[in-house]
């Protein structure tokens, strides 16, 4: 996507064995570049969140395994490197799929050509992340202008979105907010309910950046304002993203995402779920067996913003020795699921649905 005219992924190749990313915990307040240039630089982005987001995550730690393969080819390296890797974030399968994927594709090979294959496979991660964000979005926008079609004309489509499954959250386009550009581009009216999406804000912060630098119409709103909005029927549909889908179709997504699923549920609207297939883990088949991240306490009793002097400063915003928990993601049953939305189309949100488009699997 575009920042300032320039076009933008998120991960890119540098010269000398480094990769460039964007730092993701100054957005939006300052769009700053890093250069990572070792596995630990890209366990420590993934974990710190610096990227973040279940492709994207995957898509470093497919990097992260190219820069430890250009210091050293090994088979206990490239093991160690997985494993490194893989212990950074718990929720999101993306990790485990792209570091198996990436481990397969090296392991048989002579290690005199493992750093360049390193290198090729992560970039065609990439590649493919961004033309399957793209088919996400395509078969997204159907959805959306079969429901712009029940408006009367003129009228706005009104979406509600949580946390950030964008072009940030990918290598390009996103997954729940790749339909929401393609219809914007395609000249449907239509309005985006922001969800803040505490504690972490990827709502405020990243999303609300996003759509705001692509010119769609949106509003930033309280996470515990959506069931309000529902009732009102001032929400057509809802579509958010995920980090892990599990074969009979729970949905796990940043916390809070339960919570508008079961509004959604009790006034009647649609509750789209947008995944790569990267993100299903066949091998789970309940969601009450998907690993929840907890994460430090202070990202929910400190808060970080900009001072009207455009100096950045974080502030307690709880009274000091209140212990917090902070899980980081919920999980939705599949029963409140409308539909999924992925690379291969549309689908029931059950086991059969997913089959059906990933029969292989
Ligand atoms: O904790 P984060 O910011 O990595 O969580 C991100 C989300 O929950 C996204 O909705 C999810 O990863 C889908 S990304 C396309």
């Amino acid at each position: 996507m575009k920042i300032g005219g320039k076009h933008w992924r998120t991960i890119w190749p540098e010269d000398e064995g480094a990769v460039g990313i964007i730092d993701q915990t100054k957005l939006p307040h300052r769009f700053e570049t890093l250069s990572l240039h070792t596995l630990e630089d890209a366990a420590h982005a993934i974990k710190a969140m610096i990227v973040r987001g279940a492709p994207l995550i995957g898509a470093t730690a497919a990097y992260g395994i190219a820069l430890a393969m250009h210091k050293d080819t090994s088979d206990a390296a490239l093991d160690a490197a997985h494993d490194t890797l893989l212990e950074t974030r718990p929720t999101a399968v993306n990790l485990h799929w792209a570091l198996k994927r990436m481990r397969d594709r090296l392991r048989n090979q002579p290690p005199a050509e493992r750093a360049a294959l390193a290198w090729k496979e992560a970039a065609t991660i990439c590649d493919e992340d961004v033309e399957v964000c793209r088919a996400i979005g395509e078969h997204g926008l159907k959805l959306f202008r079969e429901a712009a079609a029940k408006k009367k004309p003129g009228e706005t489509l009104n979406v509600l979105t949580h946390c950030n499954a964008g072009w940030l959250a990918c290598v390009d386009w996103g997954t729940a907010l790749a339909p929401i550009y393609m219809a914007h581009d395609s000249g449907i009216k239509l309005h985006v309910r922001v969800d803040e999406t505490r504690p972490r804000n990827q709502g405020a912060s990243l999303t609300a950046y996003e759509l705001g630098s692509h010119g769609v119409p949106h509003t930033i709103i309280a996470d515990n304002a959506g069931g309000l909005y529902m009732r009102q029927k001032q929400v057509d549909l809802c579509i958010v993203g995920t980090d892990r889908v599990t074969a009979n179709g729970d949905v796990a997504n940043k916390i809070g995402t339960y919570l508008k699923a079961l509004a959604a549920k009790d006034n009647d609207v649609p509750f789209y779920v947008a995944l790569p297939s990267s993100t299903i883990d066949w091998n789970l088949s309940r969601g009450e067996d998907i690993p929840i991240e907890e994460r430090s306490a202070d990202e929910l009793l400190k808060m970080t913003g900009r001072l009207p002097d455009g100096g950045l400063a974080t502030v307690e915003i709880a009274a000091p020795g209140s212990p917090a928990a902070n899980p980081g993601f919920d999980v939705t049953p599949a029963r409140l699921v409308t539909a999924f939305v992925t690379e291969r189309g549309v689908c029931a949100a059950d086991e059969a649905g997913l089959r059906g488009l990933f029969p292989k699997q």
